[in-house]
């Protein structure tokens, strides 16, 4: 959730720092800090509430910090309410070390306990302090021992950045379930949480694994083991655009990575394509390991579960094998039936998850094969698994997810092809009907994405409705819950998902005259079915937005209020064209109330706690 940086070199720490910060605050964006060592000015540490914004002007810049090592800190409280006292770096008593972690330490109330029990005054109410204190506890003129005793003591999960006044010219970073990047520059070395905070800087980096501690200087990094044996790292390169991470003219990253999908559907689907089949070469499941398998369990969290729910009507569909999908901090606790024949489908936009990632470790303790659908490159998750398909979506920095789910979901197309196709279970006609239509996907997509200016218009219709709900069936339905998750996670709108046929069972009592019901109505045999659905919300007084393909626009408009049309395809590439206009109705919502759509409140891009 939060977001950490370190940096150690020649130049002025607090500047790279704030840079660095101003790339992660996605993860975080309640309070921020630095900490900074200069040979003159000795330990300085600043800390502000509110956005990294607050803390730049309080720095000016980082102008008035120096040294040419330092850490700094984006936050998402969790142990105690967003405050300058809170915020990150923690100090220990003594201002010898200060620290900033992302995660949680589950044990902090008992050893806070203790270090009180020995004296040890504390400020904060963060778990982050205790590991501050411990540091100094264990402390006697050996830094790494004390990280070492200190990193066996406590429990729980942790990325931390550690800054000691008694040796200033390295940092110290260890990892445990939440991720940690390290950065090799021209004289330079660097930490993160995640590779957006580095790519100004260096394309050269390794990611720490659980349990690892790394000590940076200026011209020398090495990895240790938890009991600081040496460990060799191997390099890769990144080669994501530092301009993939910035707005490039747009008014928020989520419109910009909207307006993206094309092209990353694109950059996704075409390579996997040869000779009119697709081929996956990451895919590491035999035809026997396929034929053999007894389920399909599809585990993830969020939009990227939404995925999960088009994807057990179309994997289903395509393999004729039972597919459940499962959220992935549900599935940890449920004792899931899982053999050796089992596949476990993983999906996730950043990799680093903390509930997939238990999930996922689950699935394989149980004997599962585990394949994900990942977008960030070297994250836990796709180091962890049998197979990994990369989305190439570039990084995603808006909260609220766009490219990442439309590339998710075409590579879950080109799995159930590629299934398909092994296993037999789809005729040659259907494959080439489907394969055609997802390569046609781009193309549709602009088209709507051209006349984006309509979904304003209706945006500006129903903006200030105080709750919507979203109806439709089968992929509909899965649809209707991406675009009512995107709805209340930067409109603030209340706004629920059903089955369109479920609706009646219950939830209908809840309609009433000034209710907006958004009617997904693109699935071709269903058609009739949800607009019978929309007809009973209409008699109880609600406006219904509806959504279908062209050809039957004149026919919902017979019961809609308004319609948004898309362009025809085959039924089962829908949700690809269906999700854009939901995602942009979201937006523009979000936009006429005026709120703060790419950190929306309360939440964060990558959820690392539990
Ligand atoms: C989507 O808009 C959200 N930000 C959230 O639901 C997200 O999809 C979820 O937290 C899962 O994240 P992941 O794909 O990185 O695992």
């Amino acid at each position: 959730m939060c977001g950490i940086v370190g940096y150690v070199g020649r130049e002025e720490a607090a500047p790279i720092l704030l840079d660095g910060l101003s790339r992660l605050e996605y993860r975080g964006y309640d309070s921020a800090g630095v900490a900074v060592y200069g040979k003159e000015a000795g330990m300085q540490v600043a800390k502000a509430k509110g956005r990294l914004q607050v803390l730049c002007d309080q720095i000016q810049g980082g102008n008035i910090l120096h040294g040419a090592i330092g850490v700094g800190h984006t936050r998402w409280a969790t142990h105690g309410a967003p405050s300058d006292v809170n915020s990150h770096p923690q100090v220990s008593e003594n201002g010898r070390f200060a620290v900033v972690h992302n995660g949680i330490i589950e044990n902090y109330a008992e050893l806070r306990e203790f270090l009180q029990s020995e004296g040890v005054q504390f400020v904060s109410d963060t778990d982050t302090e205790v590991a501050a204190q411990l540091l100094e506890y264990y402390y006697q003129g050996n830094l790494l021992e004390a990280v070492e005793r200190t990193l066996h003591t406590i429990r729980g999960a942790y990325a931390l950045g550690i800054l000691c006044a008694d040796c200033p010219d390295r940092l110290i970073a260890a990892r445990k379930d939440s991720p940690l990047i390290l950065g090799f520059g021209a004289g330079a070395h660097y930490l993160a949480s995640d590779v957006t905070a580095l790519i100004k800087y260096t394309r050269e980096v390794c990611w720490l694994d659980d349990g690892e501690i790394a000590e940076l200087t200026a011209d020398h990094l090495w990895v240790y083991d938890a009991y600081l044996r040496p460990v060799e790292k191997e390099h890769r390169h990144v080669d994501w655009e530092i301009s993939a991470a910035e707005k490039g003219g747009y008014e928020h990253f989520m419109i910009k990575e909207i307006m993206e999908q094309p092209e990353a559907i694109r950059k996704t689907v075409s390579p996997r394509i040869r000779d009119g089949r697709v081929v996956l070469d990451d895919w590491q499941l035999t035809v026997r390991e396929l034929e053999e398998m007894d389920r399909l369990y599809i585990i993830a969290c969020g939009s990227s579960y939404h995925v999960g729910v088009a994807a057990k009507y179309i994997l289903e569909k395509l393999l004729r094998k039972p597919v459940e999908v499962t959220l992935a901090s549900e599935f940890r606790y449920c004792d899931p039936i899982v053999s050796e024949r089992t596949l476990a489908l993983v999906i996730s936009q950043s990799g680093e998850t903390i509930d997939t990632l238990a999930a996922m470790r689950e699935a394989r303790r149980l004997g599962a094969k585990v394949v994900s659908i990942v977008n960030v490159v070297g994250s836990t998750i796709a180091r962890e698994s049998d197979s990994v398909l990369y989305t190439w979506a570039g990084p995603e920095i808006a909260v609220a997810t766009t490219k990442a789910y439309s590339t998710q979901l075409a590579v879950i197309y080109l799995i159930g092809l590629y299934c398909a196709d092994l296993l037999g279970t789809l005729d040659r006609t259907e494959y080439d009907a489907i394969l055609s239509e997802l390569q046609r996907v781009p193309d549709k997509l602009e088209e709507i994405l051209k006349d984006r200016e309509d979904i304003q218009y209706f945006a500006s219709l129903y903006f200030n409705r105080p709750s919507m709900f979203f109806i439709g069936r089968n992929l509909d339905y899965a649809v209707g819950l991406e675009g009512s998750l995107k709805l209340k996670e930067i409109s603030y709108i209340h706004s629920e998902a059903y089955a369109a046929g479920e609706l009646k069972h219950g939830t209908i009592s809840l309609i009433e005259p000034g209710t907006l019901v958004v009617a997904l109505a693109g699935c071709g045999p269903l058609f009739e079915k949800t607009v019978s659905n929309a007809v009973e919300v209409k008699s109880r007084g609600a406006d219904v937005l509806g959504l279908t393909t062209r050809d039957r626009a004149a026919d919902l408009s017979r019961t809609a209020d308004d319609v948004i049309s898309i362009p025809e395809t085959h039924p089962m590439l829908l949700p690809s064209l269906a999700v854009v206009p939901m995602q942009l109705f979201a937006y523009y919502t979000a936009l006429q109330r005026g709120c703060d759509i790419d950190k929306p409140r309360n939440l964060a891009k990558s959820v690392t706690v539990e």
